[in-house]
């Protein structure tokens, strides 16, 4: 079984390390390779991966929206956030899955199994593809309100619309959920302030955190955020970013293999290569 990483620019990526832990969990004969593709040859690149008979890929940056174009289907959360990370090639037919928000949920319900009930009062900072495939996933969970922040307003605004949920979906501005933090129990940070390490910025000011709150960041380079330290340091609980990636690879492995992985004897040695 042949897998990739498909993206722009590549880098260090942990996803290679962790499917290999996989394909050795499961004692398969596969490979998950990289495959950095420049903007000016994805149309040519990804003609030549029809043609040589790959079993499944992942998308990152920046093509997830892109290769919607070359496929044959997509699953229901795919379309509606209009993102793929990961798409099943068989029989010359692919199709497209988006496992990130379901790998966020998985690694909230790990450290925290309680945060989601019908009292939960939901803050999601950003309005970008990550926060959209966190909200998505959250429409499946009990809540009792979900609020989205951004800093561009209208886009959070438009977010909500597309939703097309009965449910209680607000928005509001920065300000107005700085100064209503307390109301809110589990807060996420879905945006990418943070992973600058020269910068003081945080997507949001905590100082009204409700002490009890959940406080969760997506970003995990650094692991421990200057946001997640301020969150701590009130008393928030605090939620790392870095195991919705496995989680999400996790998932996507499961759609190419029907293999279900055991993530418990992986954690301690990627935790160690996250830091
Ligand atoms: P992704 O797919 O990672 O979510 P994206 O679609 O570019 O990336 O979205 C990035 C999110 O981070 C947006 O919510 C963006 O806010 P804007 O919509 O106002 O651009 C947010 N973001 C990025 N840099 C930011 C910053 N310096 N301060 C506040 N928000 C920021």
């Amino acid at each position: 079984m042949r897998l990739l990483l498909i993206g722009y620019p590549l880098g260090h990526s942990m996803s290679p390390w962790i499917h290999q832990q996989f394909i050795s969990q499961h004692q398969l004969n596969a490979s998950y390779h990289l495959k950095e593709i420049k903007p000016d040859q994805f149309a040519q690149t990804i003609a030549a991966l029809k043609q040589s008979g790959i079993d499944g890929f992942n998308v990152t940056i920046p093509y997830k929206e892109k290769i919607i174009d070359y496929l044959d289907d997509m699953d229901e959360t795919a379309k509606r956030i209009g993102a793929v990370n990961t798409v099943v090639c068989k029989d010359g037919k692919w199709s497209g899955y988006n496992t990130d928000g379901a790998g966020y949920l998985a690694s909230l319900k790990q450290h925290f199994p309680d945060a989601l009930h019908s009292d939960t009062r939901i803050l999601i900072i950003g309005a970008g593809g990550a926060s959209r495939g966190i909200v998505f996933a959250l429409l499946n969970e009990p809540f009792q309100s979900l609020t989205v922040t951004n800093r561009t307003e209208a886009r959070a605004q438009t977010l909500v619309e597309q939703l097309e949920s009965d449910r209680l979906i607000t928005v509001q501005s920065i300000t107005e959920a700085e100064h209503n933090l307390k109301k809110f129990d589990l807060i996420i940070n879905t945006t990418s302030v943070g992973m600058d390490p020269q910068s003081d910025e945080l997507p949001l000011d905590l100082a009204q955190l409700q002490p009890q709150a959940i406080v969760s960041d997506i970003v995990y380079k650094p692991l421990k955020t200057k946001f997640l330290t301020e969150a701590e340091s009130i008393g928030g609980q605090i939620h790392y970013g870095h195991e919705m990636l496995i989680n999400q690879a996790k998932l996507s492995f499961q759609l190419w293999t029907g293999k279900i992985t055991d993530l418990t004897p992986i954690l301690p040695e990627y935790t160690k290569k996250i830091k």
